[in-house]
């Protein structure tokens, strides 16, 4: 389940929803029940067929800095653009449904879940992933402190969770444990991590913030 924040975000990104898109895949599949120009929809993705036919979107984004401009399916996920096509692997593909965190990255530095993302929605955004913390051979205060404190196990969650660790640090929800343990929710750890995970966020924003 996603949290109310992750949806917020997620539907705030750009005016086109999820939904928006879902819905003009369903109209497509309209015409192909009831026989309209049956022959343009088994060519969808020719590039002489008419626009409203064409399943590729042009999307332009920026990744850590750099631009991209890709033809995209339009169901395609943020995640798997990321992970597929650009080769970035650090956001993790966990539940693929919105309930773990583990392919948080942020959007114009907002945190969202990749995975709940559409890739068209994020034409001329900034995208940040873990890949892009660092700075050259200096790691961000985040990713030192989860080393300082041990906050990793077998580490699949970890990049999703220092991701929304600096997120909640921009926030300002990283006053107190408590406040931390309740804006990293939506960020699961299956080897229990935790403790160390609230520690290194305290710690890091301490330094973020000094
Ligand atoms: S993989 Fe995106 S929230 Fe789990
Ligand atoms: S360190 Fe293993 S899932 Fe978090």
């Amino acid at each position: 389940m996603t949290t109310d924040r992750q949806d917020d975000v997620n539907s705030d990104i750009s005016g086109l929803s999820r939904r928006d898109v879902l819905k003009g895949g369903t109209a497509l599949g309209v015409l192909a029940v009831t026989g309209i120009d049956s022959h343009a929809l088994a060519q969808i993705g020719n590039p002489s067929l008419p626009a409203a036919f064409r399943t590729e979107i042009e999307v332009s984004f920026r990744v850590n800095g750099d631009r991209s401009s890709l033809a995209l399916d339009p169901r395609s996920s943020l995640l798997d653009v990321l992970r597929d096509q650009l080769g970035l692997t650090g956001a993790k593909k966990g539940c693929d449904h919105g309930q773990c965190g583990a392919c948080t990255v942020h959007v114009d530095g907002r945190r969202v879940a990749s995975c709940m993302t559409l890739a068209v929605q994020i034409d001329d955004l900034d995208i940040t992933t873990i890949e892009g913390l660092s700075e050259g051979d200096d790691l961000h205060p985040m990713q030192q402190a989860f080393i300082d404190h041990d906050a990793l196990q077998c580490g699949y969650c970890t990049p999703g969770q220092i991701m929304a660790g600096v997120a909640c640090v921009r926030e300002e929800h990283a006053g107190s444990p408590q406040q931390i343990r309740e804006y990293m929710s939506g960020n699961l750890c299956r080897c229990g991590a935790y403790p160390g995970i609230v520690a290194a966020i305290a710690d890091a924003a301490r330094a973020m913030e000094g």
